[in-house]
């Protein structure tokens, strides 16, 4: 008897934490494609955030705001990672000092890039959206900077101008994406 009320008490206990925890008490819905394009025409770049967020492999339909920030962070960090492995070699190859300080420059500002949008994730798992959004103009200032960095007159632009564009859009999708989320939670 004793253990059978106890048991009872045990799945009393869990039902009502199953409804007290407002994970489970308000499930996030999946974003619709009409919020994607909402998402999308704060951008800079509509088309470029569209033809990313429509992306079939990437499934951003079947996900929450919240998982389509996380998705957007990781495209960003594999945007910044290709910059840098396209950086490495053409500080080698620079043909004097102005160059090489310039790629050496650029060099910095995506790894401190990189340290943003790891901190931005790290901020999203923690649902500190307003966070990731400092985080996210910071990562962006930082690929400016780098054009910057480069403003050599043979140049014209920089060699690195697609680079840091592209960086700069997933930048301003994670930042779209997040002023939705400081908007709801
Ligand atoms: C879609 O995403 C996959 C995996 O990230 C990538 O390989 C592919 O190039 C993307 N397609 C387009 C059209 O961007
Ligand atoms: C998600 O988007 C894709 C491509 O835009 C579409 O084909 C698919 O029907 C959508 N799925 C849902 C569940 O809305
Ligand atoms: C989100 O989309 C997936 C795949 O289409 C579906 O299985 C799931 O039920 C959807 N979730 C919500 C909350 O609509
Ligand atoms: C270094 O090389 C760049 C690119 O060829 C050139 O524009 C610049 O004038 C050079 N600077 C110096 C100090 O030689």
């Amino acid at each position: 008897m004793a253990s059978l009320s106890r048991s009872s008490l045990l799945v009393a206990l869990s039902f009502s934490i199953f409804f007290i925890n407002p994970s489970f008490a308000k499930p996030r819905p999946n974003v619709t494609d009409a919020e994607i394009i909402t998402i999308c025409s704060k951008t800079p770049a509509p088309s470029f955030c569209l033809k990313v967020l429509s992306n079939e492999t990437l499934h951003a339909n079947q996900t929450s705001l919240h998982g389509l920030a996380k998705i957007s962070i990781e495209l960003a960090l594999a945007s910044a990672d290709e910059t840098e492995v396209e950086i490495s070699p053409l500080i080698k190859q620079a043909e004097n000092y102005t160059v090489r300080e310039g790629y050496t420059l650029c060099s910095q500002n995506y790894q401190e890039a990189v340290a943003s949008l790891k901190d931005a994730k790290r901020l999203l798992s923690k649902h500190d959206y307003r966070g990731v959004r400092v985080q996210a103009l910071a990562a962006l200032e930082e690929a400016e900077a780098c054009e910057h960095d480069l403003r050599i007159p043979a140049f014209n632009p920089s060699p690195l101008h697609d680079k840091n564009e592209e960086f700069k859009h997933y930048c301003n999708i994670i930042w779209a994406i997040t002023n939705r989320l400081v908007d709801y939670y």
